[in-house]
């Protein structure tokens, strides 16, 4: 009875941009029973792995719909988020006439999100996309938002734009072919977004972050993804409030670019929590019962608390990071659990780099 429940459960957040709003659909089992507009010509991009994993069951599910669709996919991993990527793709789509009408779909974690909202967005000067992500990561995080790009030399997604989808649809049941490590990196982005925006989900997450079960993920997936529409649709562009979203990830952007992306970008923005807390004791800020219990949640799911490789190394990343923009550091810190310090309408605070250092040899 109750996986029945489940099966049948279907969740909708709405997004509202004036003129661009859309919805995201979450449950398990939803995807192969979406009906596709059969008039309209699609084009599924994905990677090597999920195009085995559950393209090719998507493309058999749009042709029994009758819809025209192709499917187009790159190797799999963060180093094909290249102009050269985005280039292929373009080409493939009008090598076979794809025109102005046609939909996208984005099959995938955040690198195939990324890549292929960003030719969506280029693409006969855009034409419509739809997320359907398949990472904890992408569905609690980067399928929300209309961030797109990719990588080059100078830096992570520094070419890019925001491009709203037409739609997300998040299906758990695309999660049970996803390895551990992947699943460890949503949680950390789960827990920031619990300690940016709220008490209570983080309590939650004290009660159940051991747990694997269907409900556990769906639940978190929907708190995330509707803070994350709250948060968006205040602040589309990043002007400034959306930027609470980057909290651990000024030290955990440090962190990957040190270890030259050789740890998961989940490890590295629990780390960076930890130390951006720890920062905000320091002045005063979170008080340091609220520190133990977010270092208390982040080892739970397994991940450390301290970086044991070079951390002056860090200062300097950090020194070259495109947030950072005079001689301090700038941060999003949390004053309690759920929130974050904001001062004249800022959501950073520009922390002294001495005690940025004393923190991270602490
Ligand atoms: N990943 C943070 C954001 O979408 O703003």
């Amino acid at each position: 009875m109750a996986a029945f429940i489940l099966n049948s459960y279907m969740i909708k957040i709405s997004l509202n941009f004036g003129s661009k709003n859309y919805d995201i659909n979450i449950g398990k089992g939803i995807l192969q029973k979406r009906i596709f507009d059969k008039s309209i010509r699609y084009a599924i991009i994905t990677d090597s792995n999920v195009r085995k994993l559950c393209g090719e069951s998507l493309q058999n599910l749009l042709k029994k719909q009758g819809a025209d669709v192709a499917m187009l996919d790159f190797p799999a991993g963060e180093e094909s988020k290249t102009r050269e990527t985005k280039a292929l793709l373009e080409d493939k789509l009008f090598e076979m006439n794809y025109d102005a009408d046609s939909m996208i779909i984005a099959l995938g974690g955040g690198v195939v999100g990324d890549i292929a909202g960003f030719v969506a967005a280029t693409y006969l000067r855009g034409v419509s996309y739809m997320q359907i992500p398949t990472t904890l990561l992408a569905m609690v995080d980067s399928s929300i938002g209309g961030k797109v790009g990719i990588n080059v030399d100078k830096g992570e997604n520094v070419i890019g734009t925001f491009y709203q989808p037409k739609g997300v649809i998040i299906d758990i049941e695309t999660l049970k072919t996803l390895p551990r490590k992947e699943m460890l990196n949503g949680l950390s982005e789960i827990i920031k977004c619990s300690m940016v925006r709220s008490y209570n989900f983080f309590e939650y997450l004290e009660k159940g972050i051991g747990r694997s079960d269907d409900n556990f993920y769906l639940y978190s997936i929907e708190r995330c993804c509707r803070l994350k529409a709250r948060i968006v649709e205040l602040d589309e562009k990043e002007l400034e409030f959306r930027k609470i979203l980057n909290y651990g990830h000024i030290i955990g952007h440090a962190i990957e670019a040190n270890e030259k992306y050789k740890i998961s970008h989940g490890e590295a923005v629990a780390v960076g929590m930890a130390y951006e807390g720890l920062i905000s004791f320091q002045l005063g800020l979170l008080k340091k019962e609220d520190l133990e219990r977010q270092n208390a949640l982040i080892s739970r799911v397994g991940f450390p608390t301290r970086y044991e490789g070079d951390v002056s190394k860090l200062i300097e990343v950090m020194k070259h990071d495109k947030k950072r923009k005079d001689k301090k550091i700038h941060f999003v810190l949390p004053k309690t659990i759920g929130e974050v310090i904001e001062e004249n309408g800022h959501v950073t605070l520009a922390v002294d780099e001495t005690l940025v250092r004393e923190c991270l040899n602490n």
